[in-house]
């Protein structure tokens, strides 16, 4: 050990052994947008080790220079960071590709074989990450051959084997169970990372950074002071080519069960008791528990799908008029539901959350609205202009933190306005932030499981949606206009409780 590092120091450069990151599903827009970028920024901050070798496998006629003439393009046009030709060329030594389908027995043994020569040849010492970037339908094809050549076995090939499982984890609470235990069954528990990339993403990591590490916010953060949290995850684009998934999927299984129940129980869950791992998920796990839903689904849930109109000032077909929708689906693309948390520090706010396609604009956000003040001592007309204060988490775009409170206008009267003090990574540091992606591979590949939503998390998860669709079924959604800020209906349901969406 180097006597001058300490190994507590997490600020000092992270870099993980010399390993392989196997890819199945090279050629899908993850691995061209996403993966494959993300590993050329790793490289170009220097963050990868020097035998570190990237393997893609997918069923194509390739040789190693094909699969790095679409890797390099993919890095080229993806990349976060400036291109530097020195720093790909580095990089294209060490990747190789192996052909065949998920069913070609003899296609998984040159892989394993290949992996052995690295050993030797690149000095991996056996250290490999399989990250699944196909559809779940094709995972028990795929760790059954690894467990048949022997791949994912820790021992055997004298080193760590690590799995990335990419979301959707399952359908349902019973498609994830299983899927869990297939898994399971192949590697061992602590080598499982499953991808919610939204935890990758630094503005969520930092909302445990705002209530953990500041002594001013804690007091607050509970009911006698917090009115209601809105989460809010709004996109412009609408289904793109994805129809086959989308479609089997909708909005609450896509996007409310991972990334919009993650940030709740960040926003929600208690103090771990150290920024480690086991004691993150067991906070988030004992808070995503407590989750109470509404008595009426009908009341206080609300899902639509978007009709042709104008986003951003193009036009925009319908979901139904969508490439392979069939014309008759009930699939939603937007929902909002309002939830409880039956604990102590929650119990009698609501938390609402609403996640859609085809709204005005892209913006991912959590606000904590404040109760009003008790008394105001003040002329009514002078506080006509003033709300309830507000904490905003801006997840993105314009990542940071805005804090709304009441201020006096300049003036000889006493006329008290809502003003913003606001907090952007941007100007606040000179350190542009990583992809979540980036994140994340460089995790997997030091074993950093902070990130990662363990197996009891995924499953309480889908204990929230599964009585949810349950109720929704054969429910027509509620329609918008492709722009509109979703249906009517979730206007109304907030209005209903005296409340009102937070223009994001
Ligand atoms: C994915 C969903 O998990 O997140 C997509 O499957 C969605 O439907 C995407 O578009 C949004 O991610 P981001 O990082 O752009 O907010």
């Amino acid at each position: 050990m180097n006597p001058l590092r300490d190994p507590q120091d997490r600020r000092l450069p992270r870099i993980p052994e010399p390993c392989a990151l196997v890819i199945f599903g090279v050629t899908g827009d993850l691995a061209r947008k996403k993966l494959l970028p993300g590993i050329y920024d790793l490289a170009n901050r220097g963050l990868l080790p020097p035998g570190f070798v990237v393997l893609g496998f997918a069923r194509r006629d390739w040789t190693d220079g094909d699969f790095e003439a679409l890797a390099h393009d993919s890095a080229k046009d993806y990349a976060r960071t400036p291109w530097r030709e020195e720093v790909w060329a580095r990089l294209a030594g060490n990747i190789k590709f192996v052909g065949g389908s998920f069913d070609d027995d003899a296609a998984f043994d040159r892989l394993s074989t290949c992996l052995d020569d690295l050993r030797h040849s690149h000095g991996i010492h056996g250290n490999a990450a399989f990250y699944f970037s196909i559809p779940p339908s094709a995972f028990p094809q795929v760790l059954k051959q690894l467990a048949r050549t022997g791949m994912a076995d820790n021992e055997r090939c004298g080193g760590w084997r690590r799995v990335v499982v990419e979301k959707p984890f399952g359908y349902d609470l019973p498609s994830a169970k299983a899927l869990n235990d297939l898994v399971d069954d192949v590697f061992t528990r602590d080598d499982v990372f499953r991808i919610d990339h939204y935890l990758g993403k630094e503005t969520v990591q930092n909302i445990m950074a705002l209530r953990f590490a500041n002594n001013l916010f804690e007091p607050l953060w509970n009911s006698k002071y917090v009115d209601s949290a809105q989460i809010t995850m709004a996109e412009d684009v609408g289904i793109g080519t994805r129809a086959g998934f989308y479609d089997a999927t909708g909005a609450a299984r896509d996007v409310v069960q991972n990334h919009l129940l993650q940030l709740l129980a960040l926003v929600t869950m208690e103090e771990p008791t150290s920024f480690d791992a086991a004691e993150i998920r067991a906070e988030k796990l004992k808070v995503l528990r407590a989750i109470s839903l509404p008595t009426d689904v009908a009341a206080g849930t609300v899902r639509g799908q978007y009709l042709r109109g104008w986003v951003a000032g193009q036009r925009a077909v319908g979901y139904l008029e969508e490439p392979n929708v069939p014309e008759d689906s009930t699939t939603e693309t937007y929902v909002a539901i309002r939830l409880g948390i039956q604990n102590r520090r929650w119990a009698g706010v609501p938390f609402y959350l609403r996640a859609g396609k085809r709204l005005p604009r892209r913006v991912t956000e959590v606000a904590v609205m404040f109760k009003t003040a008790p008394h105001l001592p003040f002329n009514r007309t002078d506080v006509e202009m003033l709300s309830s204060n507000q904490l905003v988490i801006r997840v993105q775009p314009d990542e940071g933190v805005v804090l709304k409170f009441g201020a006096k206008v300049p003036g000889t009267t006493m006329e008290v306005r809502d003003i913003a003090m606001d907090f952007q990574y941007g100007e606040a540091f000179t350190e542009a932030s990583p992809e979540a992606y980036e994140r994340l591979v460089l995790d997997v590949l030091i074993g950093d499981r902070t990130l990662f939503p363990d197996a009891a998390e995924v499953e309480q998860s889908w204990r929230v949606i599964d009585p949810l669709e349950e109720a929704w079924q054969g429910v027509r959604p509620e329609s918008y206009r492709a722009g509109e800020w979703g249906p009517r209906a979730a206007d109304e349901m907030l209005a209903r409780e005296g409340r009102s969406w937070r223009r994001a």
